[in-house]
């Protein structure tokens, strides 16, 4: 909400998952990923997890934004190893006409609210609790590439070949997923960030396009709770993210901080934004560049890193991370400041 604090407030992208020995230990024991999103009780004992093992100041509840494909018609598989696929793709417009959207889709999912409810129970207000959805265009890629991909060249040629159709699906996603993050509110979630993670495959005029507009009209809808926009590798667009209706703007690792507030402002709270890769780095260099960055973005900061946290990163220095930033003092890099001068 932009309120003065003592010190940022930190949590990781992905903390509930691979890199907990007790995420491990529980998932080992169910016939898969999906067994732990669908099951309620599971899915929050996984979302609070991290929170009493890091200690972090906020919890993401547990599940993935593929669900909404799923609820809409097309359901996936996780294979290990490999990633999310859906066995039917969207090709044609009869495909499009198939699906289901708005509250329809979003009534399907009565094991995240459930999930929600249990989770904000056991939390007892310690902490906020996250919602999220993917953005519309990111959930435009796998519905019709049907599972990860390093170009999204298919879904990328469908704005080119078929942009009519492509809105058509585009509003059929925002519809869901608005009426989603609206039922997520209702049972709980604090704040909801949108996941936009392959925003920065598209040229800055097609993401303002095909992307930017749902990303508005799904932020214009929500007024219930505070809202993150997170889009990866949109930086060209940084201006254009700014004058979103949201309270957080979420950077990638690839954006400077002085160039984040160049074109954002001193105000605008921003989220992110470390190399999850400097968690592999020695303890007292993850120390030193998380400092650097609390400093670089000077207050109006929610610490988090670029992107999710990587499944195999040591956890000792996820905890450096987190510590980090919890012994920081707002005051105290002031008061050097103004030392120094
Ligand atoms: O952040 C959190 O801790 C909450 C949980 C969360 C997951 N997925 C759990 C998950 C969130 C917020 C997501 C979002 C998500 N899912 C995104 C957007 C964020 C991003 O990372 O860009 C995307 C693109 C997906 C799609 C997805 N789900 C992929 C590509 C994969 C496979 C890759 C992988 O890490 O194995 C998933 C599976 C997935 N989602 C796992 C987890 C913990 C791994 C499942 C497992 O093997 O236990």
């Amino acid at each position: 909400m932009g309120e003065t604090v003592e010190r940022p407030p930190v949590w990781l992208m992905r903390q509930a998952g691979r890199i907990l020995p007790q995420y491990r230990a529980l998932r080992a024991k169910l016939s898969g990923f999906k067994e732990l999103v669908e099951t309620p009780h599971l899915a929050a004992e996984v979302t609070i997890q991290p929170v009493d093992e890091l200690d972090v100041d906020a919890a993401i509840i547990f599940s993935d934004i593929l669900v909404i494909p799923e609820a809409m018609g097309l359901t996936y598989e996780l294979i290990e190893k490999v990633g999310p696929r859906f066995p039917r793709t969207i090709q044609s417009a009869r495909d499009i006409d198939a699906l289901i959207d708005g509250s329809a889709a979003a009534e399907q999912l009565g094991y995240v609210y459930d999930a929600l409810d249990i989770t904000k129970k056991e939390l007892d207000n310690r902490i906020p609790l996250i919602g999220f959805c993917g953005a519309p265009w990111t959930i435009l890629c796998y519905m019709i590439e049907g599972g990860g991909s390093k170009t999204f060249s298919k879904a990328r040629r469908f704005l080119y070949q078929e942009p009519q159709l492509a809105h058509r699906l585009l509003e059929k996603i925002t519809n869901s997923s608005i009426a989603y993050l609206k039922l997520k509110a209702r049972h709980g979630a604090d704040l909801i960030q949108i996941f936009d993670s392959w925003a920065g495959i598209l040229p800055a005029d097609q993401y303002e396009l095909f992307a930017l507009p749902y990303i508005r009209k799904i932020c214009d809808a929500i007024d219930e709770v505070p809202k993150t926009v997170f889009a990866k590798g949109a930086w060209a667009s940084l201006g254009e993210l700014n004058k979103l209706n949201c309270q957080v703007i979420g950077l990638d690792w690839n954006i400077k901080a002085d160039y984040a507030r160049s074109i954002l402002g001193p105000e605008r709270v921003v989220q992110g934004n470390l190399d999850p890769c400097l968690l592999y780095a020695q303890a007292a260099e993850v120390e030193t560049k998380t400092k650097a960055m609390i400093r670089a973005f000077d207050s109006k900061h929610i610490v988090n890193l670029g992107h999710g946290v990587y499944p195999d990163t040591p956890l000792d220095n996820v905890k450096v991370f987190v510590n980090t930033v919890k012994s920081f003092n707002y005051s105290e890099f002031s008061v050097k400041v103004s030392e120094n001068e």
